[in-house]
């Protein structure tokens, strides 16, 4: 697998220069989802991180952020046969929520849960494509607590370097299966 999810970050991600701003080089993982291989190695590859050595399951809920988390938390979270959670921009939940207002890479944005979404106690699993300042991932660490649950770890496509996405969840185990 390690081999598989190697050649799908090499071949099947695409950086854009300047978007969705000036100076931002954005990461496409659209021709990744495209090639099934790719997609099948890569969710398989972030799903270890909610299983233990022996390979048994070990969370309960894999929550995933809006909007490229979706795709690849859904997928994970059948694979592991857990419940999915999606935390999601402002005013799209209908019910009751918790919100977070956090700071982006570029820009600002709010996210929110459904209250009921994780039950206390459980353990949740964190899936997005990118770590990028660790804004996203932080916010909805705090999402899952005011649910009353926690989160086990964080798996994530790429994790870029050069910004502090780690240092800013402190104690929160990071898979990542790419470093850019
Ligand atoms: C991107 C990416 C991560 C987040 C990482 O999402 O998909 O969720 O930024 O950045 P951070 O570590 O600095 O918080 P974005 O908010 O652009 O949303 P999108 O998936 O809807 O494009």
């Amino acid at each position: 697998v390690r081999a598989q999810v190697d050649r799908a970050l090499q071949a099947c991600v695409v950086d854009v220069a300047d978007y969705p701003q000036e100076g931002v080089m954005f990461k496409d993982i659209t021709p990744l989802l495209a090639d099934h291989d790719a997609f099948t190695a890569v969710v398989t590859a972030l799903a270890s991180a909610g299983r233990d050595e022996a390979g048994d399951v070990i969370i309960d809920k894999v929550v995933g952020m809006e909007a490229r988390g979706f795709i690849l938390a859904a997928p994970v979270a059948l694979a592991l046969g857990a419940g999915f959670v999606p935390v999601r921009k402002a005013g799209k939940l209908p019910r009751e929520t918790h919100a977070v207002s956090y700071a982006l890479e570029y820009g600002e944005a709010t996210l929110e849960i459904h209250r009921d979404a994780v039950a206390p106690g459980e353990r949740v699993l964190l899936v997005d494509d990118v770590l990028a300042t660790g804004g996203t991932i932080a916010a909805t660490r705090e999402l899952v607590e005011s649910c009353g649950g926690s989160v086990h770890a964080v798996a994530v496509l790429m994790e870029l370097s050069f910004l502090p996405g780690r240092e800013t969840n402190p104690g929160l185990p990071v898979t990542a299966l790419g470093t850019v």
